[in-house]
Formats: structure tokens, sequence, C-alpha cells
């Protein structure tokens, strides 16, 4: 271990230990969501199921709650919902990463987990200017117990980029395809499209440029987080651009995260679908787990946020989460994402709901189903948001106090057949029609017990009381 790792490893665990038992205390620490031990948490990374255990690793700012210098956090399950938290992998402790271990993903071989990050370094210049200011390399690094990794190789430095690229390339995606490995990287080319591209490699260590995917017409300047696979036959390429104009009905956030499907080995702006409309959600990625189910997480956030949203958690030292695990189906043309079936063992009856019944209080977290006829409905938490659907439309509006700044968010569906809502102390993810649409959002309410008020015509349902996950820590 070099000094510089030293320091960091014995910093880190320090603040986490001061903070780890004071932390249960803090009223907006989530029950069933992964959050940053204290600090600050983005994207989940390198997900991956490994030798009969789950692994999650994250963006982590250890020190600063408002972001900083990028560490990968990690946390492990066997089943989805007793968690082990491993504490820090990576550390940016090498030339090729000393301002941050930035975003990747992991690749589980039989005996050994790889995982492929891209390595911050910024240059003497506008850091943020399109052509110069930072060097952003691909770096591979191996562990065989999937806790401790090795020595860090440098696979793409950044000067092997292609030339019609600005310095904002990154965020490697790999994956195993018959006799090769394949690797997709999001980017920003020089004449400010966002673009993926596109990499093959027969041994991990050499890896090719077999050309890039971009919408013909501009869809934004920037596409991070990329993520490329296979459901039902169909190619996928999920993407996070930056730079796509808001509208009324869809792109409500400044940054956004959605999917095409591929025509013909292409893809064409208007297929592109968005993942989540709520307010917080961002730079997701996929995997897949050893009942060949692919699972998606995203980050349950939203980077540069607009101006007067103010996250209420800031004052408990702590921001951010990643969703629950959701697994992806496809469907007519569209991919459902729904939460994993393992979240039902969290579930504590609490009472049944029908047209008779149409109030109820809730105290903490809880998950409710409901089924309902077509025409509008509504379900109002009250003091912290109201879903309604009419006339092809459904808004969600946030409550003033506990939208923090945040008010609607609008989608478009067909018709209503049903909402889940999996709701957290300070954080909620609505289904509909089993994950047709999804929005996430974080909330600030006062208190635990809230009334929920449903109104509908004929709706069926029931409401479960949700135990906490368990999170233990690895000293
Ligand atoms: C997305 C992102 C990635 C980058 C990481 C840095 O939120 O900007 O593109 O690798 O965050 O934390």
């Amino acid at each position: 271990m070099s000094a510089l790792t030293k320091v960091f490893t014995d910093e880190i665990r320090k603040i986490e230990e001061t903070h780890w038992a004071e932390m249960v205390s803090k009223p907006y620490r989530l029950t069933h969501h992964l959050m940053p031990p204290c600090g600050w948490l983005n994207d989940p990374n390198g997900l991956s199921w490994y030798q009969g255990r789950y692994h999650v690793f994250f963006q982590y700012s250890p020190f600063e709650v408002k972001g900083g210098l990028k560490f990968w956090g990690h946390y492990s399950s066997e089943d989805l919902i007793n968690w082990t938290y491993e504490g820090v992998s990576l550390y940016p402790d090498s030339p090729a990463d000393c301002h941050g271990v930035y975003s990747g993903s992991a690749l589980a071989e039989e005996e050994t987990l790889h995982l492929f990050y891209t390595g911050n370094v910024k240059l003497d210049g506008d850091y943020d200017y399109i052509n110069n200011g930072r060097c952003a390399n691909t770096l591979h690094v191996e562990s065989k117990d999937g806790i401790e990794f090795g020595i860090k190789e440098n696979v793409i430095p950044c000067t092997q980029y292609p030339e019609d690229y600005t310095c904002h390339i990154r965020d490697p995606k790999v994956w195993k395809e018959g006799d090769r490995y394949r690797m997709v990287l999001g980017g920003r080319r020089k004449d400010d499209h966002g673009a993926v591209l596109l990499y093959s490699s027969r041994d991990l260590k050499q890896w090719n440029l077999d050309g890039e995917l971009t919408t013909e017409e501009k869809f934004g300047y920037m596409w991070e987080c990329p993520d490329m696979f296979e459901l039902s036959g169909n190619e996928i390429l999920s993407v996070s651009p930056q730079g796509v104009e808001r509208e009324e009905y869809r792109y409500q956030n400044i940054y956004l995260s959605g999917y095409f499907i591929l025509r013909d080995g292409k893809v064409f702006k208007e297929d592109f679908r968005e993942w989540d409309m709520g307010f917080d959600f961002y730079a997701p990625q996929t995997f897949v787990d050893k009942k060949g189910r692919r699972i998606l997480i995203g980050w349950m956030g939203m980077p540069d946020a607009e101006e007067e949203y103010v996250n209420n958690t800031l004052e408990e030292g702590w921001q951010h989460c990643l969703t629950v695990p959701r697994e992806l189906k496809y469907c007519n043309g569209k991919v459902y994402q729904y939460p994993v079936e393992e979240l039902m063992n969290l579930r504590r009856w609490k009472k049944k709901l029908c047209d008779a019944d149409r109030e109820t209080e809730t105290d903490g977290a809880f998950d409710l189903e409901l089924q309902v006829q077509k025409g509008p409905a509504k379900v109002v938490l009250a003091d912290i948001f109201k879903l309604e659907y009419r006339d092809g439309i459904l808004v969600l509006e946030m409550d003033q106090q506990a939208g923090a700044g945040r008010r609607t968010r609008k989608a478009c569906i067909e018709e209503l057949r049903s909402i889940r809502i999996l709701a957290d102390t300070s954080a909620a993810e609505i289904y509909v029609n089993e994950g047709e649409v999804v929005f996430s959002v974080r909330f600030y309410g006062k208190g635990t017990k809230h009334r929920l008020k449903i109104e509908a015509e004929g709706f069926r349902g029931g409401i479960w009381k949700l135990e906490k996950m368990s999170i233990t820590r690895c000293l």
C-alpha cells in the first residue's frame, strides 16, 4: 500500500467510524435504499454478481458532503436485502487517476472480478472547457475475492482517444460477447454531439476502436454512463445525455437518462425513452445475476440540480442514495422496470385497501400496491406528494415544503392500470403499470406519520409496512 493510500484509508476509517453510529438516529436516513456511510454518493459502479455475492460499488466523496474527490465505496450482499459495507475499494492514488476514480463497471469471470473505470486527471487549462483541462484514462484492475483489488493498468490512456472527440470521454462499461470482450465509453465530440465509442478486445488489455454510435440529429452535447445489453432479443443502448432541451411532458430534468432500442445497429433520436420521470434519477447501470435477471440500479440524485433545490440531508452530513434494484423486462417495444422480488421479504402486512377504505395512516417506510380501473385516479400522501392521473397525463406534485423547491413532474401514458409506491423515510419510487413509467423522488417531510388518501373508482390493493434492510459494516 502506498503512503498516499495509507493516508486515505486511515482518514476515511476515522470519518466513517465517527459517523456510523451517529447516523442511525438521523431522521432522513433511509431504510431500504443504499446510502453513503457519510458524505456524498453518486453513480452506481461495478454492479455484478461474483462468486455467490452481489457487488454494488458507488461514486463516493467521504470528506465532502457536496461532492469532491471521488473514490469507489463498496457494498456486497447475498440476497439484495442484507448488506455489508465493505469500505472503500478504489482510491485516487496513482498518476493516472489522481483527481478522481470516476465511474465504471465490472466484468465477473469465474475466478476474477475485473473493474474498468475512468481515472480523472486535471490538467492546466479550463477543466470543463471542451478541448483541454483534463485527461480521462481507462483503467483496469482485478480481484480474486471481490474485495481487495490489485495493480492498476492504464488500458486506454487519454492520448489514444479519437481526434474528433473532446477530453470528455468516460465511464467504461465492459461485457463479454462470444469470444470477444466489448466496451462502450461515453463522450462529447468536438462538433458538440453526445456519442458513445465502441471498443473490443480479446484479452482485456489491448482495446481496438470499432466505431461509434450516435443519433444523426444531435441529442445533447455529452452522453455519460453508457450501457449496452440484450433484452429479449433486442439490443439496448442506455445513456445519460446532457444538454437536451426541457419539454413539458419529457426531458424535464437538467440531465436525462434513458435508452434506445437499436434498429439495424443504429440509434434514432425519436426512439429515446427515459428510464424515470421523477426529479431524482441519473446514471443507471445494469448487470445480470445468477438467476439470469437483468437488474438496473440508478443514482437517486441529480448533478447540478436546479438552483432552488437544497437537499435537506446536507444538515445530516450525507447526500444522495441509490434506487432499489429493479428487474428489467421487455414488453411491446418498451422496457419495464420493477423492484426485484427479494424486496417483498421486507413487507409486513398492514391492511387491505378498497373502495370502502380510502384513507389510512402510514408511519415510516411502506409498500403500497393498487389496481385501478380505467379513468381518473388520485393518491395523496399528505404533506409529501400527490399523484394524479387524468386524460392520459400523470402528474406528480410535491408539497411545497417536502419538495424543497421542486414541484411538478409529468408523464404521458395511454391508460392507468396499477400503481406501486415504495416509500422510504425520505425517498419514494413510484411504479406505474408494473414499471411502464417510474418516478423516483427524494422528499423531506415533518415527522414520520402521514395520511394516505386514495380517490379512484373501484380500486383494490394493499399496504405493507417495510422493515429496514440490514447493513453491517465490515471492519
Ligand atoms: C455522472 C458522472 C460520470 C463521472 C462521474 C464522476 O454522474 O459525471 O460521467 O464518471 O459522474 O463522479
